[in-house]
């Protein structure tokens, strides 16, 4: 093997340590199994994906749902106990103030998508940023170190995964060489013990070893991608992805994720 993928390594692993070190802290811990709300939270991203797309694509009829679900969402998300986040319910006053930005900055994005006004989309996907996202986290998840180092390793992957067949989609082997490579660099650090136990909290021997395993099955799975993707042979990259997310992916959530 040649000496880039272990630079890799280093370099992931610092970041990932860097904001460990942050986050590691009894707070973080105490709410780690609970995460009732990263659901809605990915959802969010993904509404802001498809109205930049809608916009990109020039179907604002695309956008103008996203903004709904955007809204339908911020308020569901009222009816969240504080408590059960790990947040001090004396404060939810101001986090329906955030989420009230959240439905305000959305009715922005529906007008000026219904009038396929793409500057004025955009504006309101500004306020949506400014107004409601970033502060809400600044103010809750910042200080209450909520935003988790499992919650950088699992979006990077996911990340990766998606520029992989975006690689596929578009024969850029290169970009599916990389991606593939990153998913590695990450699958290896997770598999450190340090990191097991801080950032999975996982104290048993026997879980740690089983965890190691499915760690190593995406390492192994990615490499394979990587390879594949050196011989431009797209069926053993489809192929490659799918043991990595049957044997990896969903076999470790299966266990560990409750
Ligand atoms: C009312 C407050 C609030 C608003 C508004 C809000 N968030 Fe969040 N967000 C949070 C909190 C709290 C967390 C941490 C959740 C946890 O770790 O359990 C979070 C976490 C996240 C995460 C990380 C998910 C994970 O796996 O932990 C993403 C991504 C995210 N938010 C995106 C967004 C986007 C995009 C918007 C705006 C469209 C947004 N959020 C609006 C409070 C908010
Ligand atoms: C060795 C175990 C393991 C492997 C392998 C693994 N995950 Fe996870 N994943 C977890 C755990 C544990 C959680 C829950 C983290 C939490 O709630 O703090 C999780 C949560 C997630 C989440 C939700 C975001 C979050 O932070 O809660 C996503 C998305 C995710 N994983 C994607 C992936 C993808 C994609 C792969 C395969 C490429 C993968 N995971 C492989 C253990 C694993």
């Amino acid at each position: 093997m040649d000496r880039k993928p272990a630079t890799l390594v280093v370099t992931i692993a610092l970041r990932v340590l860097a904001v460990a070190g942050i986050a590691l802290t009894p707070a973080w811990n105490a709410s780690a199994q609970l995460r009732p709300i990263v659901r809605e939270m990915m959802e969010n991203l993904s509404s802001v994906d498809r109205i930049g797309e809608g916009i990109a694509l020039n179907d604002y009829d695309y956008a103008a749902q996203a903004a709904r679900d955007l809204k339908d969402r911020a308020k569901k998300m009222k009816k969240v106990k504080l408590d059960e986040i790990g947040l001090d319910p004396a404060q939810t006053r101001q986090f329906h103030a955030y989420l009230d930005a959240q439905a305000r900055a959305a009715d922005v994005i529906l007008a000026a998508a219904k009038k396929q006004d793409g500057a004025g989309t955009y504006g309101g996907l500004q306020a949506l940023y400014n107004d409601a996202c970033l502060p809400c986290h600044t103010h809750f998840r910042e200080t209450a170190n909520l935003l988790s180092p499992a919650t950088l390793f699992m979006t990077t992957f996911l990340n990766s995964w998606r520029a992989v067949y975006r690689g596929l989609a578009m024969n850029d082997f290169p970009l599916i060489n990389r991606s593939s490579e990153e998913i590695g660099a990450m699958a290896r650090v997770m598999s450190w013990d340090q990191i097991i136990e801080d950032v999975f909290d996982l104290e048993d021997p026997l879980e740690r070893k089983d965890f190691r395993k499915k760690a190593h099955q995406v390492a192994v799975s990615a490499a394979n991608m990587a390879s594949a993707a050196t011989r431009e042979d797209k069926g053993a990259i489809i192929g490659a992805a799918g043991t990595m997310w049957i044997e990896g992916c969903i076999a470790c959530h299966d266990q560990f994720r409750d």
